[in-house]
């Protein structure tokens, strides 16, 4: 069965091929939806379902910069490969069959959340490093996800920071890569406390100098864009 197009996908027609919303548009967080075309599925990312303001500026910036380190990290397996950019707003990419792991019962955790899980997902986490990607998002916990047979898959790319693309990027890369692992330990810590180390426990908090003024300065620049392109009538005006 030949791959779908999915570079013409319109919003009308992702409408009719859905199975499932994952998240809906709220403010400026992007519509997350599974479809199935022609017997393939795939995720539907879409900044532009909230504000038409939006998507064309922030929701185009970050549909592009989770686009670009889908590119670079295609060829790993536990990473959705990227599709297409139908609109600039609008991110189309492999469909994994996983949950997020917040989303498992307390009796699927104790099962799934084992060493072996643990030591999969820090093996994840060091291949999209060696690709020059950090996610720079893993400690929103819902970005990882596990398959059904107990395999950790990581999304959400949409703050990523990626080697070479811009100067920036390179002098904070290598703390942004520290905090991917301090999710590793964070996750260990609320669902598998026995599992962390003293080392791990000592590393948890630790946020370097650099990556605090990084992530600072980043929200200054980001929290008037979002104010703006949320428009007056989220603001209640
Ligand atoms: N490629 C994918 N395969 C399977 N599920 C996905 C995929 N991408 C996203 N999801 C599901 O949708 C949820 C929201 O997607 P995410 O990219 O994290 O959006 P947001 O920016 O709203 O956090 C994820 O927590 C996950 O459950
Ligand atoms: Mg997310």
């Amino acid at each position: 069965m030949s791959e779908p197009d999915w570079g013409r996908l319109t919003r009308a027609a992702v409408d009719r091929l859905t199975v499932e919303v994952y998240r809906e548009a709220w403010r400026t967080r992007p519509e997350v939806r599974r479809i199935r075309l022609l017997g393939h599925e795939a995720v539907v990312k879409d900044y532009g379902r909230a504000s038409n303001r939006f998507k064309h500026l922030l929701g185009a910036f970050l549909a592009m910069r989770e686009a670009a380190a889908l590119r670079r990290t295609d060829g790993i397996a536990c990473v959705p490969r990227f599709y297409a950019l139908p609109r600039p707003w609008i991110l189309v990419m492999e469909h994994i069959e996983a949950r997020p792991v917040t989303a498992l019962s307390e009796d699927e955790r104790q099962q799934a959340l084992t060493p072996v899980f643990f030591g999969a997902l820090a093996r994840l986490i060091e291949q999209i490093h060696a690709c020059g990607v950090a996610h720079g998002d893993l400690e929103k916990l819902d970005n990882i996800l596990i398959t059904p047979d107990g395999r950790p898959v990581i999304v959400d790319f949409a703050a990523a920071v990626i080697a070479g693309i811009n100067p920036l990027a390179a002098l904070i890369l290598p703390q942004i890569k520290a905090n991917d692992f301090r999710a590793v330990y964070k996750l260990k810590s609320l669902y598998a406390p026995h599992l962390l180390t003293d080392e791990e426990r000592g590393r948890l908090h630790a946020r370097s100098r650099a990556e605090s003024i990084f992530r600072r300065a980043r929200s200054c620049i980001r929290a008037p864009m979002k104010r703006w392109a949320e428009g007056p009538e989220d603001r209640g005006v």
